[in-house]
């Protein structure tokens, strides 16, 4: 095979996820799994994945890449595309889109707000997102179409709920409940608040690979369309706008230093996944269990600083 700077790039990137996941597995620093969703204390805080999808739809993997973790915040990014597809910018009179400097789920800044949330990536703002996209159905009809979006965007039928895990939240969100009838007293949600916290709780417990959610995360890699079928899924106007609201806000109170020492978009969940977006090259998915501070995963998060410093895919330079 002719030597050229595609394969040359391709081979950097094979061997850059290779070495990348044999370190973190055996790093002793992993963070501390969530507790607060009993379901997710049970997860094994050793595993690790990472994959890498190219432009040219070549899959650099690593780890337990095929195994399914439970997607949680991550969630928000596709239900705010959809959201965006039905309402358009009539959005934004319900959520902010600047960066909360809080806890994901901090009431006090709710209350400060008059119930508008801050940006769609807290839970006040995905609840909310939420909330449009039920629209007055039954919380089957909106949570089989936020799956279906998934199943389509990742070309795999297999994905599905996890019911244990959407069991345990709805068992114990009781600081979800709060937010979610907080809004409800200004209107700001329009669904009877135990549907709208159903379908909510259900699509956090969606179950992925790192695999499922690399593929799942290209249009935003590449101008709103998936590449290898030139599917369009979003405008390139609209895949910008959700990439800029990932950088800003998709790490909570962690973002700015995700920026800082990652330079992509990216989305976390407390199940330990993060989505990132390398515009025109790649899309990534990183899972290891153990969280910071913030509710991000510690070790995903080290693993993505290493991968963009390698590959120079820091939006910020290299
Ligand atoms: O509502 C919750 O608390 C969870 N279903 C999702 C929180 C989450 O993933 C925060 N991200 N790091």
């Amino acid at each position: 095979m002719p030597v050229t700077a595609a394969s040359l790039e391709r081979a950097a990137l094979d061997s850059a996820v290779r070495e990348i996941a044999a370190e973190m597995a055996d790093r002793p620093d992993r963070g501390t799994v969530a507790s607060y969703i009993p379901e997710l204390a049970e997860v094994d805080p050793g595993r690790f994945a990472l994959v890498v999808i190219d432009a040219d739809g070549h899959v650099a993997a690593g780890g337990d890449s095929e195994a399914p973790f439970s997607i949680q915040s991550i969630s928000k990014v596709f239900t705010l595309t959809l959201a965006l597809g039905m309402a358009g910018d009539r959005l934004w009179a319900k959520v902010g889109r600047e960066p909360s400097g809080s806890p994901f789920n901090s009431i006090v800044q709710l209350e400060n707000e008059k119930g508008i949330p801050r940006n769609p990536f807290i839970n006040a703002g995905a609840i909310a997102v939420t909330d449009l996209i039920l629209a007055r159905r039954q919380p089957r009809e909106a949570l089989g179409e936020i799956l279906r979006f998934l199943q389509f965007l990742s070309d795999d039928t297999s994905i599905v709920i996890d019911a244990a895990v959407a069991a345990s939240e709805q068992r114990t969100g009781f600081r979800n409940a709060a937010l979610a009838n907080y809004m409800r007293s200004f209107g700001v949600l329009e669904n009877p608040v135990d549907f709208t916290l159903g379908v909510y709780f259900h699509h956090c417990a969606i179950a992925m690979s790192c695999r499922q959610l690399a593929q799942a995360g290209r249009f935003l890699a590449h101008l709103g369309a998936n590449p290898a079928t030139g599917m369009r899924v979003v405008s390139p106007e609209r895949a910008r706008r959700i990439n800029a609201i990932m950088l800003t806000c998709g790490h909570y109170d962690g973002s700015g230093e995700f920026a800082y020492r990652v330079g992509l978009p990216g989305k976390s969940g407390v199940g330990g996944g993060i989505l990132a977006v390398a515009p025109g090259k790649a899309s990534v998915a990183v899972w290891s269990p153990g969280l910071d501070a913030a509710g991000n995963s510690h070790l995903g998060r080290i693993a993505l600083e290493k991968l963009t410093r390698r590959m120079g895919w820091s939006i910020f330079g290299t």
